[in-house]
């Protein structure tokens, strides 16, 4: 069993101050960071691109969550790993060979994630279970924070969860979209071990405590 992670999205930060929700992290007592990358055309909005990252990395140790919204992520692979990105989601929805992609970001020395819109069937991607450190379960549809959560993906998780298991597998399943006490828990009933959120934890009154409550 992976012991269970929380990673803030920056997307919900203010982007104006970057180095700042990166301190709110820190001070929450988190280990991780979600970076949220969209190009405008695998998902309708703009957010930020590989210089923000590599400027980031010397102000933290947060293990960097990267999860690329974008219709050709193979091409940024390289980009990402030397702007200090430690794990690189790519989607099976988007335009390129999954096997090469995955093979290329571990081979750039990072873990590798497969992600799949709510949508998705999800076994679409049991074919690369053997292949990635983590499997993405998106929860809204990607592209904009403060969504709120589909209940349809839980049959997704508990199928990926159960594959998980029966193969003797140990890759994180991660949600994320619309993810606050209620939904994580609803989640982390079905499987999954590695909770994103954005605008719940950077709005919570409490962050420790919202933090607590995910991962209970
Ligand atoms: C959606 C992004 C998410 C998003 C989550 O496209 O992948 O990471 O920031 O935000 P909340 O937690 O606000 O739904
Ligand atoms: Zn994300």
């Amino acid at each position: 069993m992976n012991t269970p992670v929380v990673a803030p999205s920056l997307l919900a930060a203010d982007h104006g101050a970057f180095a700042q929700g990166v301190r709110a992290v820190e001070e929450a007592g988190l280990t991780w960071l979600h970076l949220d990358i969209m190009d405008g055309h695998f998902v309708p909005n703009i957010s930020f691109g590989p210089q923000v990252v590599a400027d980031l990395r010397p102000l933290t140790r947060l293990h960097f969550d990267v999860h690329l919204m974008l219709s050709h992520p193979d091409r940024y692979v390289a980009a990402f790993a030397k702007a200090g990105a430690e794990r690189l989601t790519v989607h099976v929805e988007a335009e390129h060979d999954m096997a090469k992609t995955l093979a290329a970001i571990r081979s750039a020395g990072l873990k590798a994630g497969i992600a799949m819109n709510p949508d998705a069937d999800p076994r679409r991607v049991l074919p690369f279970l053997d292949d990635v450190d983590l499997v993405l379960c998106m929860t809204v549809f990607p592209g904009f924070g403060g969504q709120s959560f589909m209940p349809s993906v839980l049959p997704s998780l508990r199928l990926i969860a159960a594959e998980r298991t029966r193969l003797g597998l140990d890759f994180r399943l991660e949600v994320d979209g619309g993810i606050n006490a209620e939904t994580g828990r609803l989640c982390r009933d079905a499987g999954a071990d590695t909770l994103v959120a954005g605008t719940a934890f950077f709005k919570a009154p409490d962050r420790p405590a919202f933090v607590r409550a995910l991962t209970a």
